[in-house]
């Protein structure tokens, strides 16, 4: 099937590591452009250079910390003058928190990344999207949309409200070609993941293995998912093919959510 992804431009964030890096990845395989955003220049540095060697795209990046206002003044700045198809909206993932211990700060950080500076670097996309009658927008949230995960009260509380906000932005202008949805991982195996799991086995005093597998055995299909399975359903997302998918909140999650 040939996903109609040839020389299309895709801006791929948090693209360093893990979920990002996998789908810029897939998209690059399908012979997209590719932008890398993160904040880490010799890792961004590095994955442009497989990118380039593996499949021969141009590929660029560019370094912003998505939770300083300032750095995302400097995005919109940059990028409002360019024209990209495909957006993949991708934050670092907040820390372990309950209702008790979660700091204001720790709040402002994460409201800014997840919500705000995302609100405002899809707004920078859309305008040049709208104009050429096409676009994808997708952001990756968390299975905690739906079923909250403990002691990641952030995340539970900040990924529900960008999911409405991109609802509500895909009844707006899916008329315009721009199809926009968000992407819930469940337990996708990532550089985040093994440190979850290294500081869970740390605290019930098991080994890091232990910790894997009693976290598997939780998930119907009884593993973790790989970076690539996230990627690609990414990528066909991104894609010509998908062009009557829109508005969908989509779970990459192995059956980990347990509702219907
Ligand atoms: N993996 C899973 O199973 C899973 C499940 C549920 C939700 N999620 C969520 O999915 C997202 C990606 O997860 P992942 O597993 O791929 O994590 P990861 O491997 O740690 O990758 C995170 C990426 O985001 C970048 N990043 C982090 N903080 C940033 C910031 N302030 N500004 C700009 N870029 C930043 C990192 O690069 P730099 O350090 O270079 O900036 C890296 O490229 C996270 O929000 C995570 O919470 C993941």
């Amino acid at each position: 099937m040939d996903l109609g992804l040839k020389s299309k431009k895709a801006l791929v964030f948090g693209a360093s590591s893990g979920l990002g890096m996998a789908s810029a990845k897939s998209l690059a395989a399908e012979g997209a452009d590719i932008f890398l955003i993160a904040r880490d220049e010799k890792k961004l540095k590095d994955v442009r250079d497989e990118i380039e060697k593996n499949y021969s795209v141009p590929c660029d990046y560019a370094c912003f910390d998505m939770t300083q206002v300032v750095d995302v003044n400097n995005f919109v700045n940059i990028f409002m003058s360019k024209s990209f198809d495909i957006l993949v909206n991708n934050t670092g993932g907040p820390p372990p928190s309950n209702s008790l211990n979660t700091t204001y700060d720790g709040w402002e950080k994460y409201i800014n990344s997840i919500i705000l500076n995302t609100i405002r670097v899809t707004n920078t996309l859309v305008t040049s999207m709208k104009k050429k009658n096409w676009g994808r927008i997708l952001t990756i949230t968390s299975s905690g949309v739906i079923q909250p995960i403990d002691n990641l009260l952030i995340s539970n509380t900040l990924r529900p409200a960008i999911t409405g906000y991109m609802k509500t932005l895909s009844n707006e202008v899916s008329q315009y070609g721009i199809t926009v949805n968000t992407i819930m991982p469940g337990r996708i195996m990532t550089n985040r993941t093994l440190q979850v799991n290294q500081s869970r086995a740390d605290k019930m005093g098991i080994t890091y293995d232990e910790a894997i597998n009693r976290s598997s055995s939780e998930i119907p299909i009884k593993r973790y998912g790989k970076s690539e399975e996230f990627g690609d359903v990414v990528c066909f997302l991104a894609s010509e093919k998908a062009s009557y998918i829109t508005g969908s909140n989509l779970r990459v999650d192995g059956g980990l959510i347990r509702n219907i």
